[in-house]
């Protein structure tokens, strides 16, 4: 196939058919206690059908204390390896891969659950924007962490999986540990970059000690972090050049691949990159009033007629005007100064511009998220010459704030003919085989 969008991919230790990667999106589809559901079975079937290469999960915690919600599908003990076979071989059937994402969200979690109060984080302090507590993890408390992570990829192998990613990335624990903007450690995890970097350096040793050389193992990271982009007088954090520093450590420490992402918390106005729908804030931000000191501060605001607006105005400045490829100049940064492929997420959703950027050299694939829930036959539509769909994902950002309280999918009713059939393909995923 000479066209580059779906030229296959080869990795150290996995090849993928073509350039067009799912990125990590799921809803809370699975049960309570972390065991997972036909329905998330067949929510990672409809991307694979639909012509993606490879499918990268959403956040699957390794441990119940690193969820960010409830009802995500975990790995974090042996009984969960039957159900996540189950999900690849599901995938498999339709030719394509499956990387599962090990995640620990550290003091960042929307809804906690019952069993822990506070996350864990390399802080004491409270996320500054919605105010999630948390507790400074101990040295033993880290090593503990570290091993969850292992013990997740070799899980993650047992079932037959095709590699895993570790979430670096959006402010999550191991962003937490990462950033300068996050990270007040005075111990051998804190200071310097260097130190900064010893706990994800820690994961990747203890995952190849435990899984070898031979399975696929990515990073998703947050090149650049804006870390200041809502909440004002808040440092900046980790920039382009530290990332790179980073990454090429990632390299020589045995990484396969980076997959680039942004922003220091999530959601941030560069990630996903688009709109802030405030009267669908409005009806979800109450589930998460609970979860932090300042979540009810913030439904307050979001309330105000001026004040909501005020919070919309400064994300969507935040957000810049170009939604398309908005990570690509980092990815293309840590593309010059690595070895290894790197895989670019934000936006993506035109052929044209896709192609320009592989045959750029700026990325060795994109992943996709909120296009592909709108179109989950995106790439059968780009083979069959389209070079945008003909309902294309608006950027709204419903999905993601409908996220925490419905089911995941595309709310955007101008994209249907009535929310009646908005409603219907949203529901399809419970039914769907
Ligand atoms: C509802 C929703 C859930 C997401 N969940 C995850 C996740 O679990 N892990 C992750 O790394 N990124 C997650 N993301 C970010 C996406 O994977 C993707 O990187 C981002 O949306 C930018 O890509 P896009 O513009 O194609 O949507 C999520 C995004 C959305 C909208
Ligand atoms: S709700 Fe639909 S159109 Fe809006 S961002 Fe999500 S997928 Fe795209």
């Amino acid at each position: 196939m000479s066209d580059v969008l779906f030229q296959p991919l080869a990795f150290r230790n996995l090849t993928v058919k073509n350039r067009l990667f799912r990125s990590n999106i799921s809803g809370r589809f699975d049960n309570y206690d972390g065991s997972g559901t036909q329905t998330r079975i067949n929510w990672e079937t409809k991307f694979a059908k639909g012509g993606v290469g490879a499918i990268v999960s959403s956040f699957v915690p390794v441990t119940i204390r690193g969820r960010i919600v409830p009802n995500y599908a975990t790995i974090d003990h042996d009984a969960r390896i039957p159900f996540w076979r189950r999900v690849g071989e599901a995938v498999h059937a339709h030719d394509c891969k499956f990387i599962l994402q090990l995640s620990h969200g550290g003091r960042q979690r929307d809804i906690p659950g019952i069993e822990f109060a506070k996350g864990l984080s390399s802080t004491d302090r409270p996320d500054p924007l919605h105010g999630f507590e948390c507790e400074r993890m101990t040295t033993a408390q880290i090593k503990e962490a570290v091993d969850q992570f292992a013990q997740g990829a070799r899980r993650a192998r047992e079932a037959g999986l095709d590699g895993v990613e570790l979430h670096g990335a959006n402010g999550y624990l191991i962003t937490q540990f990462l950033s300068s903007a996050i990270n007040d450690r005075t111990d051998e995890y804190g200071g310097p970059l260097e130190n900064r970097a010893r706990f994800v350096l820690e994961i990747v040793a203890a995952i190849r000690a435990e899984v070898g050389r031979d399975f696929h193992l990515q990073m998703k990271i947050s090149a650049t972090e804006n870390a200041n982009a809502m909440v004002p007088g808040e440092p900046r954090g980790n920039t382009i050049d530290d990332s790179i520093r980073v990454c090429t450590w990632l390299e020589e420490a045995g990484v396969d691949a980076i997959h680039v992402s942004g922003g220091a918390f999530f959601p941030h106005p560069r990630n996903p990159v688009g709109d802030l729908p405030l009267d669908e804030l409005l009806k979800t931000y109450d589930s998460l009033v609970a979860s932090g000191t300042k979540t009810l501060r913030n439904y307050i605001f979001f309330r105000g007629k001026l004040s909501g607006e005020f919070f919309q105005k400064r994300w969507r400045k935040e957000a810049g005007k170009v939604f398309e490829g908005v990570t690509l100049a980092d990815a293309a940064a840590i593309k010059k100064a690595v070895g290894i492929p790197v895989i670019c997420t934000g936006g993506f959703q035109t052929a044209s511009f896709i192609r320009a950027a592989l045959e750029g050299g700026k990325c060795d694939a994109v992943s996709i998220a909120r296009s592909l829930v709108a179109n989950p036959d995106l790439p059968k539509m780009f083979a069959s010459g389209l070079d945008r769909p003909p309902k294309p994902c608006t950027y709204c950002n419903k999905c993601l704030i409908n996220a925490p309280e419905n089911p995941l999918g595309c709310y955007e009713e101008a994209r249907f003919d009535s929310r009646e059939e908005m409603v219907r393909e949203i529901m399809s995923v419970f039914s769907a085989n």
